[in-house]
Parts: structure tokens; C-alpha cells; sequence
């Protein structure tokens, strides 16, 4: 069993901090899985080598994940995380579904090679600018989570 998992998050309004504990809580509903919780202003660089896996989470900025979050995956590019697994999530508005997952995918397959992509981006949709998440979107965060600790627990 692989054992540790950090989410790093923005959330301007607390949309995106609620997913990534909803996700959190999924974990912990299928194994004692060690689990960070982190704001990105509070993450140290180099601890995030420490993870077997690594969730990011953003709100959707203007099509995309939030500038801080695009310099948070250019930074892990230059850590050693080959082998390594990741996930994302996002949070948006009206249209814009799985908009920014996919850029963060794009990006962190571009800017870190050899990571592994453990569950196909998670977007949830919110009501307004400042939510809250929409009803029945915060059961996909926990499905989401059970799903990366069923493959952490196999893996
Ligand atoms: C500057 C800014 C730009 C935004 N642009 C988009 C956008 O292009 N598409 C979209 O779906 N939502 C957009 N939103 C809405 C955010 O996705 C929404 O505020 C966010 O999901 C709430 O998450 P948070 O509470 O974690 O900040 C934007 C929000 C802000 C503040």
C-alpha cells in the first residue's frame, strides 16, 4: 500500500477548500490514509516529495486554474517526482465543466514528467460566483476520493 496524500487547494470563496475535504473525507471512509490538507500559500516546495500522491484543486479563473495554482505545478516541475501519482478538481460556473482540469492535466503532463495520473479530473459545479456548490456535487467529491485510496490501497 501506497500511503500518503497531499491536497494543495485555492479557493477564493471556500468552494474549492470544501471539495478538497469532502475528497478528503472519501479517503478516510476506505483506509487510514495519511492525509495533508493544504492552502497553497501554506505549502512548503519540497515537502511535496514526501507524498506517494498529489491532488490540486483550483477554482475556475477565467477559463483556466488560478495563476497560483499554474505556478504551483511549473514549481513541482522541478522536483523529483517521477512515479508519483496525481489528481485534480476543480470548481466553475455556467459552462465552463472539466475546463480547468484539463488544463491542469495538460500542464503537469507537460511541465512533470513521469507522474501518474490516478483518477480522471473531478469538476463541481457551484451556483454563483461565491456558491455554494450545487446540490449532489459534494457526494462526487467522496466518490473521488474512495476512488484514489481504493487504487493508493492496490496500489
Ligand atoms: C476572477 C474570477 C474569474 C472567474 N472566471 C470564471 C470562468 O471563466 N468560468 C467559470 O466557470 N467560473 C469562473 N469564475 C467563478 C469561479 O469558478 C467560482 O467563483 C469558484 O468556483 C468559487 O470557488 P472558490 O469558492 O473556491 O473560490 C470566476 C471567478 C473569479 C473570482
Amino acid at each position: 500500500m501506497r500511503g500518503k496524500v497531499i491536497v494543495v487547494y485555492e479557493s477564493k470563496y471556500g468552494n474549492t477548500k470544501r471539495a478538497a475535504k469532502a475528497i478528503i473525507e472519501g479517503i478516510n471512509e476506505v483506509a487510514s490514509i495519511e492525509t495533508s490538507l493544504k492552502e497553497l500559500k501554506e505549502v512548503n516546495l519540497k515537502d511535496v516529495a514526501d507524498y506517494d500522491a498529489i491532488l490540486i484543486g483550483s477554482p475556475n479563473h477565467l477559463g483556466g486554474p488560478t495563476r497560483g495554482i499554474k505556478g504551483f505545478i511549473d514549481e513541482l516541475g522541478k522536483l523529483q517526482l517521477k512515479g508519483k501519482m496525481f489528481a485534480v478538481f476543480d470548481t466553475y460556473l455556467g459552462k465552463d465543466f472539466e475546463k480547468a482540469v484539463k488544463k491542469m492535466e495538460e500542464r503537469i503532463n507537460e511541465k512533470i514528467p513521469g507522474m501518474k495520473q490516478i483518477a480522471s479530473g473531478l469538476s463541481i459545479k457551484v451556483r454563483g460566483m461565491k456558491g455554494p456548490i450545487v446540490d449532489g456535487e459534494l457526494p462526487k467529491c467522496r466518490e473521488f476520493g474512495k476512488k484514489i485510496a481504493t487504487q493508493l490501497k492496490s496500489g
